[in-house]
């Protein structure tokens, strides 16, 4: 989940624009980051450092026309600057940078000791480039980058650079890597968005495609065979601006306030793919939707609304579990993976595991030529533009609103989705008000300080709980659970003390008697009971007013919990679109 950016052209400033590309990567990883160019007299040199790039400058590099760059999250090794990229071969004239985990790193590493390499990080990824050097002495550079990548096993990409040349090599086997093409100047990036401020020509190296690239050319081969291979490219619909704060202070808030305007959207699209989605659903023999994290919650009320609605039994799993209990798929089971990034490992390891039971594949994400998106057989866009923030809210919305929709398609009355929809667009609106984001901000004061915080609801309101618990405790890092409300008195409740913040679900739908029983149970053993109800109650101690939307009610209830989240992290000064020890898109296993 580390970002990469290469770039060799025409420009004499390579180490600013491949720094430039590294901070819309972030998001990707930021525990350390690093920038080489080949400068004066063709040496390499390398700036790194550990922490988030923040202001800070690569003047010390010197100008160059070629450099490479990576933001880090660790997975092998601590997190140091000796441990981050670009790692530097022992002659110091190749310089490489990965994404991706080498399993075998380490009796790789035991030959190359034994050939008089020196090693100086704890990492997997400096195995790579010893390895290239070592090949180096013997084939071209586009060569030993083949030859050194069919040695590693596990998913990786690599970029690597050599001292005196204008040339890039990239290769990729399940970490995503894409070419942009410019005018006399070329580049590559693990994330499309990196390059849309230079271009938004694109082609996205499919698994075991390696690309040779300098400022006017772009040549790509088959990883395994070595033979070239044609390809087309593609141009991105989305430019730089989408992928901007503009006058937000956060790309969280940014992406928050989105969510009306991608909710109508998805009602009001004309092409209604949810109608394609509700068509396979029906052919298939049993539904199965993985995701994980947030994507896994989409899922889990993705199965109350398939349903509620349409009265379809699907199943769902978290997608780091589905690969130990899909034995019983069968070829025409469906398998419907959610993911915004199309890039979680543990996600594609359950579906490549799933095709091997000759399952049908389909997959609903948020990045177009992702991973996902090429390894399924059907896939559909969330459509709700790049997502930037660690905290996934506008692409979680999206995924909400296109199950809705292709849950009313299943039941045969599409238009009721599009009316319930547009309801529930209306809702967070409304929720997005003045009086809405005053109510949620003070809550956030109130709360601010607390040890534990407590989510509980019914039916669509239980994965609407676990969500929110998710997001406070990613953006807070206040410890947050979320139950179903029925489980409270089963053990639960025992956590309950004076004055703790127990956050309940109180939709006007079947739950709503159920839940206020509930709100009473907590409040009797001191809980501080913050109603989220379209109507007020005397059991709430705080009331956040949310508008039903009959089963798009979700929507807002999350959105809620979004607020709250971004507010109680402003509240702690934790950084809402970096939260610790997090990356974007998690592809290691
Ligand atoms: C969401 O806020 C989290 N950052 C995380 O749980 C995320 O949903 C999960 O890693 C799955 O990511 P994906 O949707 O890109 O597959």
């Amino acid at each position: 989940m580390c970002g990469i950016f290469g770039y060799t052209g025409s420009k004499t400033n390579a180490a600013e624009v491949v720094l430039d590309g590294l901070k819309k990567l972030e998001y990707r990883g930021y525990d350390s980051w690093g920038v080489s160019v080949s400068g004066a007299k063709g040496k390499i040199s390398v700036c790194k450092n550990v922490g988030k790039i923040g202001n800070a400058t690569v003047k010390t590099l010197s100008a160059s026309t070629i450099g490479i760059g990576h933001t880090r999250w660790a997975t092998h090794g601590g997190v140091t600057k000796k441990n981050s990229h670009p790692h530097l071969s022992c002659d110091k004239n190749i310089s490489l940078i990965h994404n991706g985990i080498i399993e075998n790193y380490d009796t790789l590493r035991e030959k190359l000791v034994t050939q008089c390499h020196t090693f100086i990080s704890e990492t997997d990824s400096e195995v790579a480039v010893h390895l290239v050097e070592q090949l180096r002495k013997k084939y071209d550079l586009t060569e030993s980058v083949r030859k050194a990548f069919l040695k590693l096993k596990g998913l990786n990409a690599l970029v690597v650079m050599e001292s005196d040349s204008e040339s890039l090599v990239a290769v990729s086997n399940g970490s995503p890597v894409v070419v942009g093409f410019g005018e006399h100047e070329n580049m590559v990036a693990s994330d499309a968005d990196a390059l849309t401020s230079h271009t938004k020509t694109v082609y996205y190296l499919k698994d075991s495609e390696l690309v040779y690239v300098n400022k006017d050319t772009v040549t790509l081969f088959d990883a395994i065979t070595g033979k070239k291979k044609s390809f087309k490219k593609i141009v991105l619909e989305h430019g730089e601006k989408a992928s901007q704060k503009g006058e937000f202070k956060h790309f969280m808030l940014k992406e928050i306030y989105e969510q009306p305007q991608i909710i109508t959207s998805i009602a009001n699209d004309t092409t209604m793919p949810d109608r394609k989605l509700a068509q396979i659903i029906k052919e298939s023999f049993g539904t199965y939707l993985v995701g994980c994290g947030t994507a896994a919650y989409a899922c889990l009320a993705g199965s109350y609304l398939f349903s509620k609605v349409a009265k379809t039994h699907v199943n769902w799993a978290v997608g780091s579990e589905f690969g130990y209990h899909l034995d019983f798929l069968k070829n025409k089971s469906l398998v419907l993976a959610l993911s915004q990034s199309g890039e979680t490992m543990d996600i594609l390891e359950s579906v490549k595991k799933a095709k091997t039971k000759k399952a049908t594949l389909a997959c609903l994400v948020n990045v177009y030529g992702s991973s996902l998106f090429r390894e399924s057989h059907y896939n559909f866009m969330v459509g709700a533009g790049p997502e930037k923030a660690v905290a996934s809210t506008k692409a979680f919305i999206g995924m909400l609103s296109h199950l809705l929709l292709t849950s009313y398609a299943l039941k045969g009355s599409y238009e009721d989705g599009k009316k319930t929809l547009l309801k529930a667009s209306k809702s967070v609106k409304d929720l997005l008000g003045k009086d809405g984001i005053k109510s949620i901000k003070k809550l956030a004061r109130k709360i601010a300080q607390v040890e534990h915080i407590y989510v509980v609801g019914r039916g669509l309101s239980y994965p609407a709980s676990l969500e929110v618990a998710l997001k406070i405790k990613e953006m807070s890092y206040i410890h947050t659970e979320g139950f179903a409300a029925g489980e409270l008195k089963h053990g639960v409740i025992s956590l309950i003390t004076k004055g703790t913040p127990c956050i309940v679900f109180a939709p006007h739908d079947e739950t709503y008697g159920a839940n206020i029983s509930g709100a009473m149970e907590l409040k009797a053993r001191g809980g501080y009971i913050i109603g989220v109800s379209n109507k007020d109650h005397e059991v709430f101690d705080y009331h956040i007013s949310v508008k039903d939307a009959l089963e798009g009610t979700i929507i807002p209830n999350v959105v809620f919990g979004q607020l709250l989240a971004y507010y109680l992290a402003i509240e702690r000064d934790c950084d809402p679109d970096m939260p610790r020890n997090l990356a974007k898109s998690v592809t290691v296993k």
